[in-house]
Formats: structure tokens, C-alpha cells, sequence
């Protein structure tokens, strides 16, 4: 198990990330701090490739009934947890890294940790 430290923990406040390159490749990965919790995700985008962790941050969006109902009830909870892709707008968990259109898309992930006031991210070499 190889550690990097990619950031002190300032650098990262509940809602914000930082995208580090390179990180196993050129694309890097991108460290995203949700409500405290941290996690790492690979910033290649599953489905085209596209350059995932700079997207925009929303939430898990539910709606009330099929649009065929004549009714656009849409709820958002959540909000920050999901990661949407600017190529194609391809929701992901950031969490987990689960596509949530497609359930056979997932965004390879890296446990990270705060080893005092360094953010770490560790991966198998
Ligand atoms: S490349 Fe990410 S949704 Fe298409």
C-alpha cells in the first residue's frame, strides 16, 4: 500500500475539492470533502472519458411520478453529494463512485484519510 499526502486539510473544506495531478496517470484524481467525510475519486469519467471530478456538484434528484403524469415534481436531497460529469452530465455518487444512470458505471475510487493535518490517499502499487 503506497500513501501520498495531496493536501492539508485547509485546503479542503466541507464542500470543496481539489483536483491533483498527476496522480497514477495524468488525469489525477479528484479529492472531494462532503459534509466532513473525504473521498477520491479518479478524474476520468467511465463513460467517454472525460475529465469527471471537474463537474459540477449537486444532489440525488427524485421524481414524484413519470413525466407522462403531466407533473414535474422533482425533489433534490443530498445536495453535494453527487458529482455530474461536464462532458455528457452523467450523475455519479461521489461516495461511492456508482453511475446513477448506468449501473454498470463506476468511477474508480481511493481511500483517503486525515493523518493530522495531512489529507491522504492511499492505492496497491
Ligand atoms: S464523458 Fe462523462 S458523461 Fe460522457
Amino acid at each position: 500500500m503506497t500513501r501520498v499526502v495531496v493536501a492539508k486539510v485547509w485546503e479542503i473544506p466541507p464542500g470543496g475539492r481539489k483536483i491533483v495531478v498527476p496522480f497514477r496517470g495524468r488525469a489525477g484524481i479528484g479529492v472531494f470533502n462532503v459534509n466532513g467525510e473525504l473521498y477520491a475519486l479518479r478524474n476520468i469519467c467511465p463513460h467517454k472519458r472525460g475529465p469527471l471530478c471537474t463537474g459540477e456538484l449537486t444532489g440525488h434528484v427524485a421524481a414524484a411520478g413519470p413525466p407522462s403524469a403531466g407533473h414535474a415534481d422533482l425533489t433534490v436531497s443530498g445536495e453535494g453529494e453527487v458529482l455530474r460529469c461536464p462532458w455528457h452530465q452523467w450523475p455519479f455518487e461521489i461516495a461511492t463512485g456508482r453511475c446513477l444512470v448506468d449501473p454498470k458505471a463506476r468511477v474508480k475510487t481511493y481511500p483517503v484519510r486525515k493523518i493530522g493535518n495531512d489529507i491522504v490517499v492511499e492505492f496497491d502499487d
